[in-house]
C-alpha cells in the first residue's frame, strides 16, 4: 500500500506548469505581475504623458492604448533591457516625425526591436536595427556605475540569434517596416547611407559608443535626436560631457546632453567638419 501523494502523468504535467508560472522570466506570472506593478508605479507619469501628448498625425486615445497593450505583451513574453518609461520616451520621438527614419543599434533579444517597429509603422517610418546578434564582443573595456561601483560585460551577454529576434518581431511587432543589419558596429554602421531622424543606442561598452557615435551622429538630421541606454554607466556619460571628443573625435560641435536619468538624449547643435554629416 502506498501512503502520500501520488501523481499521474497529466496532474505532475499541469503541477510544472503552475511551478514554470511563478518562475521570473518572460511568459511568467510574475513577470505579469512586476510590469502591471510598474504600470502602476515607477511608469504611470509616462504612461499619462503618452496618453495625452500631440504626435504629427493624430492617434486616438484607442490606439495608444493599444499601443500600450501591444508593448506590455512583448514584455510579458520576451526578454528586455529597457523600462517602459523609456521605451515610451522613444516612442513619443518617433510619433512626433511624419516618416521617420528610426536606427536601433543593441538589439538584445528583440524586445525593444519589436515595440520600435511598432511605433515605427505608426508614424509611417522604417526601423533599421544593427546588432551582431553575437551578443557583446569580446573586450577589455573598464567601466563603472555611477556610483563608483565596477561593471563588467562579458563576450556573449545579451546574445539574441538573428533568426530568434525576427520571429519575435514577426509574432509581436512590424516586420514590414524592419532591416536588419548583422554584424559587429565597426564593419557594419560606416555602410549605411540614411540620415537618421531618431537613434537608440544600447550597447553597454564605451568602445560600441565610441564606434555608434563616430558613425550615426554626424549623419543625424540637424532636428535629429540620438538616445543612449547606457546613461547608468560613469564611462559613457563622461565621454557624451567631453566637449574635446566631440570636437576632435566625432567632429561636430558638442550636442545638448539631456539626462533622464538613465536614458540619456543628445540633440545636435551643428557640425564642425564639412562633409562628416553627409
Ligand atoms: C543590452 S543589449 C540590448 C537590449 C535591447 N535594447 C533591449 O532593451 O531589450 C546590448 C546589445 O548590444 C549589442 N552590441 C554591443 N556591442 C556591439 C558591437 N560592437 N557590435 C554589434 N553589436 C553590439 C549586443 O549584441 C547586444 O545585443
Amino acid at each position: 500500500m502506498t501512503f502520500g501523494v501520488r501523481m499521474n502523468s497529466e496532474t505532475a504535467g499541469r503541477w510544472a506548469n503552475t511551478k514554470a508560472r511563478f518562475r521570473r522570466g518572460p511568459g511568467t506570472t510574475y513577470r505579469k505581475l512586476q510590469s502591471l506593478k510598474f504600470l502602476l508605479t515607477r511608469d504611470h507619469r509616462a504612461v499619462r504623458h503618452f496618453l495625452r501628448t500631440p504626435f504629427a498625425r493624430p492617434m486616438s486615445l484607442a490606439a495608444r492604448l493599444s499601443m500600450l497593450a501591444q508593448y506590455m505583451r512583448i514584455t510579458h513574453a520576451v526578454r528586455g533591457y529597457h523600462t517602459l518609461t523609456e521605451i515610451l520616451t522613444v516612442t513619443e520621438a518617433i510619433l512626433k516625425r511624419i516618416n521617420p527614419v528610426v536606427v536601433e543599434a543593441g538589439a538584445g533579444s528583440g524586445s525593444s526591436t519589436a515595440k520600435l517597429s511598432i511605433a515605427t509603422r505608426a508614424a509611417g517610418g522604417r526601423l533599421l536595427v544593427f546588432d551582431s546578434f553575437q551578443g557583446i564582443p569580446e573586450n577589455d573595456d573598464v567601466h563603472h556605475l555611477l556610483d563608483g561601483r565596477p561593471l563588467t560585460f562579458r563576450r556573449g551577454a545579451f546574445r539574441g540569434r538573428l533568426t530568434a529576434v525576427k520571429k519575435r518581431v514577426a509574432m509581436f511587432g512590424a516586420p514590414e517596416v524592419c532591416t536588419f543589419h548583422k554584424g559587429w558596429f565597426e564593419d557594419t554602421l560606416p555602410a549605411f547611407d540614411a540620415r537618421p531622424d531618431v537613434v537608440l543606442l544600447d550597447v553597454d561598452l564605451l568602445s560600441s559608443t565610441k564606434t555608434c557615435v563616430r558613425e550615426i551622429m554626424p549623419r543625424l538630421k540637424e532636428d535629429g535626436i540620438l538616445f543612449s541606454q547606457d546613461g547608468h554607466i560613469r564611462e559613457i556619460v563622461a565621454l557624451f560631457l567631453d566637449e574635446a571628443y566631440w570636437r576632435d573625435e566625432v567632429g561636430i560641435e558638442p550636442p545638448a546632453v539631456e539626462r533622464r536619468p538613465k536614458l540619456l538624449a543628445l540633440r545636435p547643435r551643428g557640425v564642425t567638419q564639412p562633409g562628416r554629416a553627409g
